[in-house]
């Protein structure tokens, strides 16, 4: 990136600009605004700021004050990534790193750092490592994966049902992409607490985030091993023997981006839309009177809170222009779908529903689409109805203003969802999980087609390998749906909504 770019364009008064000193208006070099330190503790006010000073594509400062231009509008956003000939992933070409400005221990060292991966190629290499990907995909049953979505809910629910208390961030979101994806992959057993605290922990980046990060690829190193032995027809025996021939090391290393991919968004969307349920009286209001689906509600949230606030990076092949902005050969830009779905060029008005529109960011677009949408669509839509279901009388255990969230640039994380509900007993889960054959099938449904009906209920004896801490009940017939001791008023609607969701 060159010195010049970040000339402001279009009408902005600089003289407008706070006082010096303003604690919320921080800059650093040439003006522009950093996006750590103070002045960016809320970085969706900040790209506020920056979309009336600078327009759809605004200058900002990394840590060490490496310049990166941040895309915020939602048309520009959607040009550059569908733009391969001008655009690309690969950070090598990165102006910054060349210059040998980026220190190795950078703290987005880890997003920097091209990988041999498919989220970092272009071309044919990307094709070819994608098409693996991709392909392996296509070989998950729909169907299958949202009843065992929908198992594994029961048995997270299972375990704190008794205790008419619960955190839904800790007990619950957390828990079911990681107890899913594991299925997905082939590896149902390597599910358990221990996994779910080494990918949080390899997340947070604390300080033995090394260490658990080491845990989950030690297990995924296993599962390509034994894939590689012994190929079996789930995601990971498909990566196996695509005709791509990807080595062990592609194999694992696409399954840690699958994994990491996979988690990290789907607990934050689960956990966004359990508090829009929570919190928004609106939302409930819209589902009680059939207005809105779960699914609709799921799309909502990826409007209003997109997993990934933004993605480092995209980087220029070649001088071109973006939102009136002068983009030089190896500048950086933020992919940002945080800012980019809150153009007033497309939501003038915040508060209008959505109505399951999916034209949102959220899941990127172009050749680095997100492949696994459908996936993370299903846990959150399913994932939701389940708890619902187990828990009509569930309600939020704290004033909301006393959530708090874990903001980065990447993304914004709910720390807890405490809630209380009348403690019910635990139910069977039906169904031991199935390793059979998966039929080839998409999972992606037309867009506006209806919602698929939920799963059938089925009956099965209780699988032991999960962890449920109390020992299983005595298989017994599934009781119905617990009566609310709340108000009246939600609980049946509840009911209603969802009898009508089934098709009743
Ligand atoms: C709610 C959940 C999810 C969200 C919001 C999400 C979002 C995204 C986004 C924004 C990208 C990158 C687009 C870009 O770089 O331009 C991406 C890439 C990717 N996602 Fe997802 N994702 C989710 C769930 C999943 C799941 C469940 C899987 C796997 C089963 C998955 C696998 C991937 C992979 C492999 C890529 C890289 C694709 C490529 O570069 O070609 N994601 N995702």
């Amino acid at each position: 990136m060159t010195p010049e770019h970040p000339t402001p364009t279009g009408p902005h008064d600089l003289a407008l600009d706070p006082p010096p000193g303003c604690p919320a208006h921080v800059r650093g070099p040439g003006g522009l605004a950093r996006l750590y330190g103070p002045g960016a503790e809320d970085l969706n006010e900040l790209y506020e700021r920056l979309r009336e000073e600078h327009g759809p594509v605004a200058p900002v400062l990394l840590h060490d004050d490496l310049p990166m231009w941040m895309v915020l509008g939602h048309a520009e956003n959607l040009r550059m990534v569908r733009t391969p000939s001008h655009f690309t992933k690969d950070s090598r070409i990165w102006s910054q790193l060349l210059q040998g400005k980026v220190r190795p221990d950078h703290p987005l060292m880890p997003h920097i750092a091209w990988q041999p991966i498919c989220a970092h190629a272009e071309g044919d290499e990307h094709k070819r490592l994608r098409g693996a990907v991709t392909a392996a995909m296509a070989t998950i049953d729909d169907r299958s994966v949202r009843r065992y979505i929908n198992r594994s809910s029961q048995r997270l629910v299972n375990r704190f049902c008794e205790e008419g208390r619960a955190d839904l961030v800790g007990d619950f979101a957390e828990h079911l992409p990681m107890a899913v994806m594991c299925h997905v992959l082939g590896m149902p057993d390597e599910y358990n607490d221990t996994m779910v605290h080494a990918a949080r922990d390899a997340l947070k980046g604390s300080e033995t985030a090394v260490a658990s990060h080491e845990y989950v690829v030690e297990a995924l190193a296993r599962l390509t091993a034994r894939r590689r032995a012994d190929p079996e027809d789930d995601f990971t025996g498909h990566l196996v023997r695509h005709p791509a021939g990807l080595t062990d090391d592609e194999v694992r290393e696409h399954l840690r981006l699958v994994l990491f991919a996979a988690y990290e968004n789907t607990v934050n969307l689960l956990s966004n839309v359990l508090r829009m349920v929570l919190t928004d009286p609106r939302f409930l209001a819209r589902l009680n009177g059939g207005q809105m689906t779960v699914a609709e509600a799921v799309e909502q949230s990826l409007w209003d809170e997109p997993p990934f606030s933004t993605i480092f990076g995209y980087f220029a092949k070649q001088d071109t222009e973006l939102g009136g902005q002068r983009i030089r050969r190896g500048d950086g830009l933020f992919f940002a779908p945080a800012p980019g779905n809150v153009d007033p060029r497309v939501r003038p008005d915040l508060s209008a529903h959505m109505q399951g529109n999916r034209s949102h960011l959220a899941f990127g677009s172009g050749p680095h689409e997100c492949p696994g949408q459908d996936i993370g669509r299903a846990i959150a839509d399913v994932g939701v109805d389940a708890l619902l279901m187990r828990l009509p009388d569930v309600q939020l255990d704290c004033a909301e203003d006393e959530l708090r969230w874990t903001m980065s640039i990447a993304s914004r994380h709910l720390v807890e969802l405490p809630v209380r509900f009348e403690p019910r007993e635990q139910q069977d889960v039906k169904h031991k999980p199935s390793h059979a054959p998966i039929p080839p099938q998409r999972l992606t449904r037309p867009a506006g087609a209806p919602p698929r009906p939920a799963p059938a209920p089925e009956r099965e004896t209780p699988d032991l390998s999960t962890p449920v801490p109390a020992p299983a009940p005595a298989p017994q017939p599934a009781p119905p749906v617990p009566q609310p001791t709340g108000p009246a008023r939600r609980p049946n609607a509840w009911r209603r909504f969802l009898a009508w969701w089934r098709g009743y």
